[in-house]
């Protein structure tokens, strides 16, 4: 069982002095998320769970079979006269306009004479069960129905580079004189590195289920973490006021980015069936569906190229990073720019030029995912500094140190933000001390030297994450309190739940105002007629701004208690406590219903909204500078893997993650987060491959293909702890954001196995790390192809290294014969 540290966590936060007036209330406790018991009872309402009404009909999807080709002919006759069918819709059938993009209007709800990828819906089947719909949708695979002239199709973003094919416009980042810089070092090196997309894999797949209302009105429960984007394109598809289409959702099985955009086709289509036939219709992709019509990450090529001293300290940086956007621009742009604004990671670069491209491709346009482009470009980093210390013989963790942002020098980023927060060396020497790094990359060297087959690897990465959305207008919140005359609360935000526990959050905020038991306050479904103008639940902000604006909200209400307090105790507002259950003021008190129910009679407004604005934040989208984050998140972790040489399979070992979660609301959520991202960026850079075939279809559709971590996949020592740090902004408690950081931390499971890689080459005279001069060309994910690729082709290059393993055997995947008797594997 993974060994999480939650009780430790909470005991360190026992001991913490709140503010706060409630003592008794949830702040800083390791409360379970509010719908723990329903989760793992099943009980918990999904949008496929709401009880159908009565004549709900059921819609499934026609896809392309081509990536990109003009439609000759579309005859559905076939399609009507399925069984079961009720009637067929298509790009024609749609009132208003046929888009559902996000930020640019290229994204078609159902195609319209072209399409663009494979998968891309080209008409929707609703017919009486889910079965029938699904098997008349089947059709589209018939030529008899759809005809198509294919068209030329561009898959990769290295193609769509080299054809300088792009979703919108390159962003080009340039501080100081890098090519100089460069050119004078006393090092240099240059390299390419890939790494792939990754596909959400939200448990809950892709629904809608839209219900027309009285005077062309529209409710649609979607699974999303937009409800008013969903309200929007619903509204905009139909010619409608936003005003006339609802959006509600409780929660989500999953979101991880992939229900920011993407929901609105599902919902859109849904509404559109519902709108012509005035029946309540339910949309829900199948897996295979859901894999074939959304996006994923985005999946990267890259180029680099870096001057640097003797200690590793880059003098000079060049990157270009090129983003397979897909077909449409969805959110590729902030994607971009967040690629662009995490290169640094934890690192100050005095002269650097970034290129980030989001490359127009004909395959599933890609969207947010964890992390939102930062994963993507923080990474190519962390591989450059492996390089470096490669080359130059080093501890990667020394040449990482040697580069570490400073603190009131060295630490303008290259977008021109101050870090003003840097924890990074204090955070790291205390995971270096916890985890014991230096002895046991000392004692992995000792046991690979013993061991020609299995050999270990170890890593330390950190990371530094920006919280807010880099686009500043987003960055705001509203919540609605309603206070009964019972004295129990109601709470209702603009931000979504999709099992990252921001509903836990925001109650534990509105309860610790009100001095209440977590109990007495009820989060309920996020709802487009509740609280306006929302933004997406990303940026892993939800907590900051949703919770600032809850408590904005409670504080109101909190404030018109205290003086109805004053009149019935006496005192004085300021000096109002509520706590436990009760009111207090002027050493006299009340139970805080008795309260409310004086507050009512009094004619007291008890419901107040409440409102929240980032501060501080603001970004020139011409010069890429600015102030875009609020503050940062910071972290690093340790991994220790083994691989086998002879077939590339490899274990994770034991991993050491400590992350700043600021001083956390809740650190059982938190830490489950961690634990989380961890994994899930684990998987993204070992095991989860997509794979296109010529064609531009995606192979790779389904669990049976598509490999996600599973539990098994967690390491058997796996230590994950908080670091203490109050957030240096007032956030909400002093917290920070912890929903994407954490992926960041799996870098070091890529370079642990990178570390054992190199472990084949490692070369006596370099006795105390994995460091030959030339570092493993291992391509993530790290599948057991790559590594035996990366453990070819290093080994082919004898020339440059020894050749040999300490014990004298020629390296390699030649290494067929059995192992040496002698050897301790020691796995
Ligand atoms: N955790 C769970 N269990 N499920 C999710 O879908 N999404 C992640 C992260 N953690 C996700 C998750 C992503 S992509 C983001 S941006 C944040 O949660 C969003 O929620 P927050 O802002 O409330 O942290
Ligand atoms: N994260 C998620 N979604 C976004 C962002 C971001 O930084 N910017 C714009 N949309
Ligand atoms: Mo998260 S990728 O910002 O939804």
């Amino acid at each position: 069982m993974p060994q999480t540290q939650a009780p430790l966590a909470t005991a360190s936060r026992d001991t913490d002095t709140r503010a706060s007036s409630a003592s008794d209330t949830a702040i800083g406790v390791p409360l379970p998320h509010e719908s723990a018991a329903l989760h793992v009872s099943g009980e918990a309402t999904y949008t496929d769970d709401i009880p159908e009404l009565h004549g709900t009909l059921h819609a499934a999807l026609g896809l392309s079979r081509h990536a990109h080709a003009r439609i000759v002919s579309l005859d559905l006759d076939a399609v009507k006269n399925a069984p079961g069918v009720v009637a067929v819709f298509t790009a024609d059938d749609i009132p208003g306009e046929n888009n559902c993009g996000p930020v640019v209007h290229d994204d078609p709800i159902l195609a319209d004479g072209e399409v663009l990828f494979l998968g891309q819906p080209v008409f929707v089947v609703i017919a009486t069960s889910h079965d029938l719909a699904r098997r008349a949708a089947a059709l589209a695979k018939s030529d008899d129905v759809v005809r198509y002239e294919p068209l030329e199709a561009v898959l990769t973003a290295a193609e769509a580079k080299a054809k300088k094919q792009f979703v919108l416009p390159p962003l080009h980042l340039k501080r100081g004189a890098p090519a100089e810089k460069i050119a004078a070092a006393p090092h240099r090196l240059t390299g390419t590195f890939e790494v792939g997309g990754q596909e959400q894999f939200y448990l809950e797949g892709q629904i809608a289920y839209a219900l027309p209302k009285e005077m062309d009105g529209m409710l649609v429960y979607s699974s999303t973490q937009h409800p008013t984007e969903m309200q929007l394109v619903v509204a905009h598809m139909l010619g409608w006021p936003a005003h006339s289409v609802v959006c509600e959702c409780r929660r989500m099985g999953g979101g991880f980015g992939g229900k920011e955009s993407q929901s609105a086709i599902f919902a859109c289509i849904a509404a559109l069936a519902a709108y012509k036939l005035h029946r309540p219709i339910k949309l829900r992709a199948d897996r295979d569906d859901d894999f074939m019509i959304t996006g994923k990450r985005h999946d990267a090529v890259y180029e680099y190229e870096a001057g640097f001293d003797d200690t590793g300290r880059i003098l000079g940086a060049r990157v270009d990073i090129a983003l397979r956007a897909g077909f449409s621009a969805d959110l590729s742009g902030a994607v971009a720019t967040r690629a662009l604004c995490h290169f640094d990671n934890a690192y100050y670069l005095s002269d650097v030029e970034i290129v980030s491209l989001a490359c127009k491709t004909n395959t599933q346009s890609n969207t947010a995912f964890r992390g939102f482009g930062g994963p993507q470009g923080a990474l190519v980093m962390e591989v450059l500094l492996d390089d470096i210390a490669h080359e130059l013989g080093l501890d990667p963790l020394d040449v990482r140190r040697a580069n570490f942002y400073g603190i009131g020098e060295r630490d303008i980023t290259p977008y021109g933000q101050r870090v003003e927060d840097n924890i990074v060396e204090p955070l790291v020497d205390e995971l270096v001390a916890s985890s014991d790094y230096r002895a046991r990359r000392a004692a992995l060297v000792e046991a690979n030297a013993q061991s020609p087959v299995l050999k270990r690897g170890i890593a330390l990465t950190p990371v530094k994450f920006g919280i807010s959305f880099n686009v500043p207008f987003l960055n705001q919140a509203g919540a609605l309190v309603h206070v009964y005359k019972d004295g129990s609360v109601l709470v209702n935000h603009g931000g979504t739940e999709m099992g990252q526990g921001l509903n836990t959050k925001v109650a534990q905020v509105v309860a610790n105002e009100f001095g209440l038991a977590l109990s007495q306050v009820r989060a309920t479904a996020t709802d487009t007629s509740k609280v306006a103008n929302t933004s997406a639940t990303a940026a892993s902000t939800g907590s900051d701004i949703n919770g600032k604006a809850a408590e904005d909200a409670a504080r109101k209400i909190r404030e018109r208690l205290a003086a109805v307090a004053v009149t019935l105790l006496g005192g004085e507002a300021r000096n109002v406590t509520f706590a436990r259950g009760e009111v207090q003021s002027n050493g006299a008190s009340i139970p805080f219903a008795q309260l409310v129910n004086a507050a009512y009679l009094a004619r007291v407004q008890l419901w107040s909204d409440g409102f929240y604005a980032t501060p501080k934040v603001h970004w020139d989208s011409k010069t890429l500078t600015g102030h875009p984050f609020y503050y940062f998140a910071y972290g690093a972790a340790v991994s220790e893997v083994v691989i086998d040489t002879l077939t590339g399979e490899w274990k994770l070992l034991r991993a050491d993650l400590l992350h700043d979660a600021g001083r956390s609301i809740n650190p059982a959520i938190d830490i489950g987060q961690i634990e989380g991202g961890f994994i899930q960026g684990m998987g993204w850079l070992t095991t989860e491959e997509l794979w296109w075939n010529r064609d531009g279809r995606l192979m790779t559709h389904a669990p049976s293909t598509y490999k996600i971590p599973a539990v098994s996949d967690t390491p058997a020592a796996f230590n994950v702890r908080l670091y203490r740090n109050d957030n240096a902004e007032p956030t909400v408690f002093r917290s920070k954001a912890v929903g994407e950081p954490p992926l960041l931390l799996a870098f070091s499971v890529l370079l642990a196995i990178r570390d054992a890689i190199a472990a084949t080459v490692a070369d006596a005279a370099h006795d105390t790390m994995h460091t030959v001069r030339r570092a493993p060309p291992l391509r993530a994910p790290a599948t057991p192809e790559a590594i035996l690729d990366a453990l070819d082709a290093l080994n082919a290059n004898a020339t440059i290294l020894p050749g040999q393993r300490p014990n004298g055997e020629p390296v390699g995947k030649s290494n067929t014969e059995a192992a040496p008797a002698t050897t301790s594997a020691s796995t």
